[in-house]
């Protein structure tokens, strides 16, 4: 440094304190009055949730001084702090993950012109960096005094929802009001959370459906986390607060890759591959007819006995569920006898097929426990689509490349068997317990249909058709008539299935099929 001439300073001191006075005034948010409003719903803050989520001192925002530019309905006046949203990137649990937070302390979270395009900043970082993206919804919506600007911002949000799919994972959580457009970006994510009695989704709100309908509903019986969990099936996840919900989140995100390009996660595995499970022999009923909980096989055969299952209260019938086995997550598609005889109908195919989806975009193993009787009969189901819903499902289990292992407990019957990943709709692998009955369809429905004229003839048609359903049995309702035929490849005891299954994984691990080359193909949605 030339003599004479005093130390640089750089920086001045008061640029610095300038620079921390402007964020600190930002980082306030609403204020003090909203944020007690916000608290006193049972809500936290953007910035609350967002401590909550990442690892501590790892959360690095962008764009905190983005300002809106409308002059419109006096917002030239007022100053939305942040625009309403606290955007950036940080590590949970060491994995870098992409966020988006509303603040409805700050002009109730509504989504203007910058708002929006902070979020798109965001979301295209996340995909340019294959990391997943997680938006924290709680909002008024579309930001009226700015117009169509704000209806735009929406825009480019399902525009990147969609360009996203499938490439990185996307998860939405709920945690206040979305109405109208707003709802279709969860809709487009993979996952929705939603908080109990805090969050409601909602195309038209309770309002406008007396005004044009007459009908009257509480914003909780319309949209509240419970309604979407179990009429609708828009949410996956229903939580009990804040806090439940994003430690949720986070657990998801534990089984789930950055990108379909990235290596799945591996947790560190207690549990023996070679584990036997011998509750599993006890666990077919004596009585066909009667159900059990197929969530515990599913429990049974994972690492620890540790299943996450999405969806847990839509279409019961069906279970869908992460587990891991020898650490690395399996999505696991299994008829559930316990709920209406595990059957097949249209949310249920629904609910799996889009489970199959998600695994196989994000190259996540899939297994299929078998035990159900059909697909359901009747008016309702017919003229509500069955035949499209059903088609779905073996759309999606064909189109999939990833390991496909399939495990017949009991019933698979009809349809409805080759719906739960049969061999010929390219499982790789078929196993049956001694339990399994494969056939067309159960021996008594089959009896009445090929042998009307033999019962109504005989002299007691009760004994002729116990004898006929008896040899009917004897013909199909075992796993060795489709073993003989190859079209499983084994019988194993019921306590091996962990074992099978570990060793199939660990052989198919490496399973490359390759389609041909095509835009995209057409799934009956
Ligand atoms: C501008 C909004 C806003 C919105 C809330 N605020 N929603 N500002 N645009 N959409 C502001 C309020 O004016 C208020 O500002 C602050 O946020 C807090 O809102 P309150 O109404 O005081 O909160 P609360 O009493 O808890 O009521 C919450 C609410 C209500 C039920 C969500 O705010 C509401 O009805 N908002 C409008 C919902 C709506 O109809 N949105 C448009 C949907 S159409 P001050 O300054 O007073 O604190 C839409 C189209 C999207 O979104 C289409 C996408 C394709």
């Amino acid at each position: 440094m030339a003599k004479g001439k005093g130390k640089s300073k750089g920086i001045t001191e008061a640029k610095i304190k300038a620079f921390e006075e402007k964020r600190d005034v930002l980082l306030g948010m609403g204020g003090e009055k909203m944020i007690k409003k916000q608290h006193d719903l049972g809500k936290l803050t953007a910035r609350e949730r967002l401590d909550i989520f990442f690892d501590k001192g790892t959360f690095q925002e962008v764009q905190l001084f983005v300002k809106h530019r409308s002059t419109l309905f006096g917002l030239d006046k007022k100053e939305i702090k942040a625009d309403g949203v606290v955007t950036g990137f940080g590590k949970v649990n060491g994995r870098t993950i992409f966020c988006a937070a509303q603040d409805f302390t700050s002009a109730g979270g509504s989504l203007g012109e910058m708002h929006s395009k902070k979020i798109w900043k965001v979301m295209d970082m996340a995909l340019d960096a294959r990391k997943p993206f997680v938006a924290l919804n709680d909002s008024g919506g579309a930001r009226i005094q700015e117009g169509v600007p704000s209806l735009d911002g929406y825009g480019g949000i399902f525009y990147r929802n969609t360009i996203g799919s499938g490439y990185i994972p996307q998860i939405t959580a709920i945690m206040g009001p979305t109405a109208g457009g707003a709802v279709y970006s969860p809709a487009l994510t993979d996952w929705v959370f939603m908080v109990k009695e805090s969050s409601y989704m909602y195309i038209t709100g309770p309002d406008v459906i007396k005004a044009v309908i007459g009908e009257e509903v509480t914003h909780d019986e319309l949209g509240g986390a419970i309604a979407h969990a179990t009429k609708s099936g828009v949410c996956h996840f229903a939580t009990e607060n804040d806090e439940d919900c994003i430690n949720k989140i986070k657990t998801l995100l534990s089984y789930l890759p950055d990108s379909c390009h990235s290596p799945l996660p591996v947790a560190e595995c207690t549990d023996s591959p070679d584990r036997e499970c011998p509750e599993l022999d006890q666990i077919i009923p004596d009585r066909a007819t009667r159900g059990y909980d197929m969530r515990k096989v599913v429990a049974a055969v994972a690492d620890n006995n540790e299943i996450f299952e999405p969806h847990a209260l839509w279409a019961p019938n069906i279970v869908v569920a992460f587990i891991r086995i020898m650490g690395k997550p399996v999505g696991v598609i299994a008829n559930n006898p316990g709920s209406g005889a595990g059957v097949l109908d249209c949310n249920a195919s629904d609910k799996a097929s889009r489970f199959i989806r998600f695994c196989d975009a994000f190259n996540i193993p899939i297994l299929t426990f078998a035990d159900v009787p059909g697909y359901m009969p009747g008016t309702q189901q017919e003229w509500a689509g069955i035949i499209s819903h059903g088609a779905k499902l073996l759309h999606v289990y064909s189109e999939a490349t990833v390991p496909k292992i399939t495990v017949v407990t009991r019933k698979d019957y009809g349809g409805a068997y080759i719906g739960m990943c049969s061999k010929y709709l390219g499982a790789d692998y078929v196993m049956a317990w001694p339990s399994a009955e494969i056939a067309v369809m159960g021996a008594e429905g089959a009896c009445n249909i090929i042998y009307r004229r033999e019962i109504a003839a005989a002299e007691d048609p009760a004994a002729k058709r116990a004898e006929l359903v008896g040899s009917y049995e004897e013909q199909f309702n075992n796993p060795y008539f489709a073993a003989s035929m190859g079209i499983i490849e084994e019988v194993i005891a019921p306590r091996e299935t962990r074992k099978r299954v570990a060793t199939l994984l660990e052989v198919l691990k490496d399973k490359s099929e390759v389609r041909p080359p095509r835009k995209h193909n057409n799934i009956p949605l």
